[in-house]
């Protein structure tokens, strides 16, 4: 596999994508059919139990009509594969047969090299960590500490867990042996640099049992130690490093991603032996956000997969309201999020060997609140309600969540169930969410960076065909002449002479209309499947993507050109003469009876 930033020139791209098949590839991840002149099967997208996926080989896209996922065969690999769009082309190039040129680039090179050694490097070190847990003397207090833990050795294999020897130097050692340098070891945060006595290095972990880190694609990035006993620190985690950040991390996604788009949900617990407990209890949709509060890049993670969250928290953790900030982020990306304390002051981890997994699923299907309940529980625990300070406050923290409740119903129930329990009238819960809301959407051209989504929360709540329906005459035609011309790319040059190339009224179609012109009229030859890479937002891809999916009447196809740019044509002129008629009334106040003639005669010449 080759490098992961490398540039790869477009004339490969296209010879990749032209010997590639969408079909081929998307089969190896969704059972398809063939139905007339398609394939169908269950989307891997979103979870469905009767088919409304679509793969068209003709035309070499995807698309699905319940949740709009689409696009061409990398973006289907980039979202259903986890690559990056390099890597994408590298998987098919491979594939094919393909290869990819090697270009000069000297520092790109060093960087991949140092990268792929950083890789290497914690690799072996978890290697080195599970060989000691599993055959060295040292490791048997470690091995019993697990087992007295429920820690099956089946288990610690699927987690790859080790233990780091209580000595200084036996991990620096064995390393600088492998013929790693002090520098690469302590960048990767395995040594640390001796502060006191002669100058030198220690291992930073010692006599813990180790939990190695992977990132999505199952790539050792990190650590994390803990003690056999009550001394503290309880654990130490690796530093940041150039592969380690804590804040882009879940720990167990990657063994986790199967079950959550199966189940369309996950469960966020706090701690490594909460995953772990839970994996051998055989729930596996269930990821930890590594000791932090969560961020916007971990939300963004888990958005490709799911938008049903619950937390798993333990009751009285200390840093509830740190963990309430990071909710209320997954919150506002378009997430339902919901929480469930576990009771007792127990974790996860606890409460299902004490009273089974059934009876934990038990409290996260049933026992987990909204967010907006959650909040006003602890809020009402931390403000006194009867003065009008406490109710401000109370009001104040909740009302975030409130507004990001995509469903009106909800929302209502929400603000009566505020207003009950602080004794206010809903009208002026209402009122205060009114004005909330009008401030966050202002805000909404942050959220859109996160997401990369247009508007999740409307998208999520009605699939795209109902907008659809409502779809005016003007932009039926519009939408008619651009599939056409996808289809035939000869169709443009008569559209263009008719009603120019802007002839269409909304941002998404006129980005699809420009990519098409420009590449038509520079004589570009491409595959329409190759336009979504060219796409400038994710609006427009998807709007392509079911242009694409459709499918003009093959017969008659003059009269359908023609009788779309008679309706874009009409609808130009009524528009002209609605501004007419205004231009008139303005005339007729300021009494300028001239003008008022001059527009009265442009105006029946429309008629
Ligand atoms: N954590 C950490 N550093 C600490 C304490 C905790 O990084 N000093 C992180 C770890 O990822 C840990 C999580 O926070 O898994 C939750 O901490 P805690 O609930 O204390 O630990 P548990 O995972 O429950 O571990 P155990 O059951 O072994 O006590
Ligand atoms: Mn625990």
């Amino acid at each position: 596999m080759i490098g992961l930033n490398r540039y790869i020139p477009d004339e490969i791209v296209e010879q990749i994508r032209a010997s590639s098949d969408i079909v081929e590839i998307v089969s190896d991840y969704v059972r398809l059919k063939k139905q007339g002149r398609n394939y169908v099967g269950l989307c891997p997208f979103h979870n469905e139990k009767t088919p409304s996926f679509m793969v068209s080989q003709e035309k070499q896209i995807y698309r699905c009509f319940g949740c709009g996922e689409g696009g061409n065969i990398f973006s289907f690999l980039i979202k259903r594969g986890n690559l990056s769009f390099p890597e994408a082309v590298a998987v098919l190039a491979e594939r094919s047969g393909i290869s990819i040129p090697e270009e000069d680039d000297p520092e790109r090179d060093a960087r991949a090299k140092k990268t792929e050694q950083a890789y290497k490097l914690n690799e072996l070190v978890k290697d080195f960590y599970q060989y000691v847990l599993k055959n060295h003397d040292i490791a048997r207090g470690a091995r019993s500490y697990l087992e007295q833990r429920g820690v099956t050795p089946e288990t610690a294999d699927k987690f790859q867990i080790g233990f780091a020897p209580p000595s200084w130097d036996s991990q620096i050692n064995f390393l600088k042996k492998k013929g790693y340098s002090v520098e690469i070891l302590e960048q990767m945060g395995f040594i640390l640099a001796k502060t006191k006595g002669a100058p030198g290095y220690y291992d930073r972990f010692r006599n813990r049992i180790m939990f190695p880190v992977w990132n999505i694609q199952g790539k050792v990035v990190g650590f994390g130690g803990r003690v056999l006993d009550d001394s503290l620190p309880k654990y130490l985690n690796s530093p940041e490093t150039p592969l380690f950040n804590k804040g882009h991390l879940l720990y167990g996604i990657n063994k986790a991603l199967e079950s959550i788009r199966r189940l369309d949900q996950v469960i966020i617990v706090e701690g490594y032996m909460d995953v772990i407990s839970c994996h051998q209890a055989g729930i596996e949709n269930v990821v930890a956000s590594l000791g932090t509060a969560f961020t916007p890049e971990q939300g963004k993670l888990l958005l490709r997969y799911t938008r049903q969250v619950v937390f798993a928290y333990d009751a009285d953790t200390a840093g509830v309201n740190a963990a309430m900030r990071g909710w209320q982020v997954l919150d506002d990306i378009g997430c339902r999020v919901r929480v469930v304390s576990i009771p007792e002051g127990k974790d996860p981890d606890d409460y299902i060997r004490n009273h089974g997994p059934e009876q934990f699923l038990l409290l996260v299907n049933e026992r987990a609140l909204s967010l907006s309940d959650y909040k006003t529980d602890r809020a009402l625990e931390k403000y006194d309600i009867y003065t009008l300070e406490g109710k401000f406050k109370i009001a104040s923290e909740v009302i975030p969540s409130i507004i990001n409740l995509s469903n009106e119903i909800e929302k209502d129930e929400a603000i009566m169930k505020l207003a009950k329990r602080l004794h206010l009238s809903p009208d002026a819960i209402r009122a205060e969410v009114e004005k909330n809301a009008r401030k966050s959407r202002n805000s909404w051209g942050k959220r859109h960076k996160i997401t990369g989504l247009r508007d999740n929360k409307t998208n999520f709540a009605q699939p795209a065909k109902s907008q659809k329906e409502e779809k005016d005459a003007r932009s039926k035609a519009e939408e008619t002449l651009l599939i056409m011309i996808l289809e035939d790319k000869s169709v443009f040059s008569k559209i263009k002479g008719e009603v120019g190339v802007h002839f269409c009224s909304n941002q998404e179609y006129l980005n699809i209309i420009n990519l098409l012109a420009e590449m038509i009229e520079n004589g570009l030859d491409y595959q329409p499947a190759a336009l979504f890479d060219r796409m400038p937002d994710e609006a427009s891809a998807g709007v392509l993507s079911e242009l694409m999916a459709k499918e003009t009447p093959a017969d008659n196809k003059v009269k359908i050109i023609q009788d779309c740019l008679k309706t874009i044509r009409e609808d130009e002129i009524r528009k002209k003469r609605e501004d007419l008629l205004r231009q008139m009334e303005e005339a007729d106040r300021n009494r300028d009876q001239n003008l008022r003639n001059q527009l009265l005669l442009e105006y029946s010449k429309l008629i």
